[in-house]
């Protein structure tokens, strides 16, 4: 078993971000710039934006963050988004999902200049991803193929299985595998809560990406020998031995799985560090306008 270090791989992208981002600075006299919004207090989706802002200082990029009471207008935030959209010193907008049930996370999305939707959910992004074309990709699916590409691990032809259909990592993730591209390449099964003997169909994987969001759904018996396992799985859980007061689970059980997979991520040091450079990738992008 060979480990697919979230921990290096993303600290050398992140230098080669870094010095682009001084370039960038260099060649304009500003910085790139992203903006999250983020509404309520959910605990997980702070401790996610602070990551991110953080990330963004330590590459030099600018970073805002727009944090809302839950209580926020769906209109009001729209006319927030707007006003965003219109302001040329702002590179990539994110809104952190989840929002407060009264607000609409589709009216959301469309909101956003698909030229700024730095998280690549916007319905032009999505279509684009899906033809091949120059566009922003969801952050943790692009993290993934760039953990792929740097380990040289050539996916054609390979049968994945994608376990969770989510908007954000799933069902992306379902379409990058199966483009003509590399990596890619893949005969893809799409699995979720409606699928027949779920255990069959990851036991067949070649390449297995769990994004279910449920702790050590992946167990020994579902993976086939020499398999690639990819955990997106960041499940917290109270206690007292962290200094942050949480333990994080992946969605595999990585210490049974790990000796029958070819490649495996750990969690934490796995996906959740490459989804980050993801974001930053798209963000430097924006900035540059290289794609739109
Ligand atoms: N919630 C969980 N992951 C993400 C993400 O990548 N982007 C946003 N905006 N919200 C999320």
């Amino acid at each position: 078993m060979k480990l697919l270090d979230g921990k290096l791989v993303s600290a050398k992208i992140k230098e080669g971000i870094k010095q682009e981002a001084a370039a960038f600075l260099a060649s304009t006299g500003r910085k790139p710039h992203l903006v999250a919004v983020l509404v309520g207090n959910d605990g997980a989706s702070e401790t996610y934006v602070a990551s991110k802002m953080r990330n963004c200082e330590l590459v030099g990029f600018e970073s805002t963050n727009i944090h809302y009471p839950a209580t926020i207008s769906e209109d009001s935030l729209i006319a927030k988004i707007r006003e965003l959209n219109a302001d040329e010193g702002v590179d990539g907008i994110i809104v952190q999902l989840p929002l407060p049930k009264h607000i609409d996370p589709e009216r959301i999305t469309e909101a956003i200049d698909y030229r700024k939707d730095v998280d690549g959910f916007h319905p032009v992004n999505l279509g684009r991803m899906q033809r091949n074309l120059p566009c922003f990709i969801p952050a943790t699916p692009y993290g993934i193929l760039l953990m792929l590409e740097y380990y040289g691990l050539d996916t054609a032809g390979m049968h994945a299985v994608v376990v969770g259909r989510s908007n954000i990592v799933g069902s992306p993730m379902s379409i990058l595998l199966a483009r003509n591209a590399s990596p890619g390449n893949c005969t893809v099964t799409l699995t979720h809560s409606r699928t027949k003997n779920i255990k069959d169909e990851v036991r067949r994987a070649d390449i297995v990406v769990a994004a279910i969001g449920k702790k050590h759904f992946i167990t020994a018996d579902m993976v086939k020998e020499g398999a690639i396992v990819i955990d997106v799985g960041i499940n917290r859980e109270i206690s007292s031995e962290t200094k942050s007061g949480y333990k994080l689970y992946g969605d595999v059980d990585f210490e049974r799985v790990a000796p029958l997979a070819s490649w495996i991520t750990p969690v934490p040091g796995g996906v959740g560090l490459m989804t980050i450079v993801g974001l930053l990738k798209n963000t430097l992008e924006a900035a540059k306008k290289s794609i739109y």
